[in-house]
């Protein structure tokens, strides 16, 4: 379990107790968001999640015809993930021409989501600005920014497993935050999602149906020096005869955004980084781009 937090009646000092290293060393540095989404935008969240399940069913040949592109991190591409095929689709309205819009997927609606993310998105970037005490930096970052949106899916499987066999196996991710909304699922109400606190102890995210698990990622960690720590996560393969969907919203600050000393905190040591990456305290500023934030990964072992 990982704590609950609602988003109307949140208190700074229950998100410094979550979140921040300098004031809680064995936080769960993960939070599950509810309480945001009204009755409407719960059925634009069902219809898009009921598009997503239609999307995936087609014959590969005819999802690849809006594939990824790198330029633009949008389009749909089917990878491999540890000893499991995965597939996804980004998209960023703002960042497509109606060519890169799959038939199946209504652009128009796809657009709303994105708002409904974003809306969330800079209520988080404010609230982080706000415990940093960064004036509003963390929010003017995003206006515009390079967020992305996902659409995952997990194929079903039933073949022979062994004990380490995770569906998606233990990573961090290189933006700023990422949320993972939670639909009501047709399938099972195993989420498989499982994040590490502080300390090192794994946590199984509880179901709740419209909230939204929030995990810190490298770039903040990486901005923050250290005062926010990004947040290892993994999928088990719990139900995993099941397929298994997943819709995410992942912050990225706009590109040439300047990525230093975004707080004092341990200002002038090296930083060495959850996942084993380390900086000298004289390292250059981090000036983002899609490559650039994914450098920061580079030496990540989870
Ligand atoms: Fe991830």
């Amino acid at each position: 379990m990982i704590p609950e937090i609602d988003i109307r009646t949140v208190d700074i000092n229950e998100l410094q107790k979550v979140f921040t290293t300098g004031t809680n060393l064995t936080g769960t540095n993960c939070a599950l968001l509810t309480g945001f989404l009204n009755d409407e935008q719960k059925l634009l969240l069902d219809r898009w999640y009921a598009s997503m399940v239609e999307f995936y069913k087609q014959d590969s040949s005819i999802k690849a015809q809006t594939p990824y592109r790198i330029e633009d991190h949008v389009g749909y591409k089917q990878m491999s993930r540890d000893r499991f095929f995965i597939e996804r689709f980004l998209y960023y309205p703002s960042r497509m021409t109606d060519n890169d819009w799959p038939e199946s997927l209504d652009k128009n609606l796809a657009t709303k989501i994105v708002s409904i993310c974003d809306d969330l998105t800079f209520r988080i970037l404010a609230l982080l600005d706000q415990m940093i005490g960064s004036g509003t930096t963390l929010v003017d970052a995003h206006k515009p920014s390079l967020n992305t949106s996902g659409l995952l899916y997990y194929p079903a499987y039933r073949g022979p497993l062994y004990k380490e066999d995770y569906r998606h196996g233990v990573h961090a991710d290189y933006n700023l935050f990422t949320l993972f909304w939670q639909i009501p699922s047709p399938y099972t109400d195993i989420t498989g999602l499982e994040v590490k606190d502080l300390v090192g102890k794994w946590h199984k995210v509880q179901r709740k149906e419209y909230g939204v698990t929030l995990c810190f990622a490298n770039a903040l960690e990486y901005w923050s020096n250290n005062f926010f720590k990004s947040t290892p996560h993994r999928v088990t393969n719990d139900a995993i005869e099941f397929p298994r969907y997943t819709m995410t919203h992942y912050i990225a600050p706009r590109a040439g955004t300047v990525l230093e000393n975004l707080s004092d905190y341990n200002r002038g040591n090296d930083l060495v980084l959850s996942g084993g990456g380390k900086f000298a305290a004289d390292r250059e500023p981090l000036v983002t781009s899609w490559q650039s934030m994914r450098a920061i990964n580079s030496g990540w072992k989870g």
